[in-house]
């Protein structure tokens, strides 16, 4: 996983590509559902001023640090409003890393 590095949103038809690369690794877990299940509930509303998933240009703006740097401010937790593993105490990095790329494929 280390290499799976890319630039968003530049790449965008490198994205399609390495997305579906990542589907055949985590085919197992349904990030859709990881989603709903946990990020949603400020995510989809915009609780604490979450940036909404669906929201292009919010996505836009934070795509722009990287898609690495994103994933690890889910991990590690952003600002004190956006908790450590986003609450999801059981999800591994490796869902984590699915979410977001979930999340940010819901808002292109
Ligand atoms: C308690 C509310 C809350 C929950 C639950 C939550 N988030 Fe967040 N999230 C936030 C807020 C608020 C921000 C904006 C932080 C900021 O920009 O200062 C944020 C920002 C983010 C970002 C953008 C990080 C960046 O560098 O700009 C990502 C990615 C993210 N969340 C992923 C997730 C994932 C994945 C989950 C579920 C596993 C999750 N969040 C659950 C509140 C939440």
């Amino acid at each position: 996983m280390k290499k799976y590095e890319r630039f968003w949103p530049i790449y965008i038809f490198g994205v399609l590509l390495t997305c579906s690369a990542f589907a055949a690794e985590s085919e197992d877990y349904d990030a859709a559902a990881g989603y709903q299940a946990t990020c949603f509930a400020c995510h989809g509303t915009g609780q604490a001023h979450a940036p909404v998933v669906g929201d292009l240009i919010e996505w836009e703006i934070r795509a722009e640090k990287g898609f690495e740097t994103l994933v690890k401010n889910t991990i590690s937790g952003l600002n004190g409003i956006m908790p450590a593993r986003g609450l999801c105490a059981d999800c591994t990095d490796q869902q984590l890393r699915a979410i977001v790329e979930y999340m940010l494929e819901e808002s292109k």
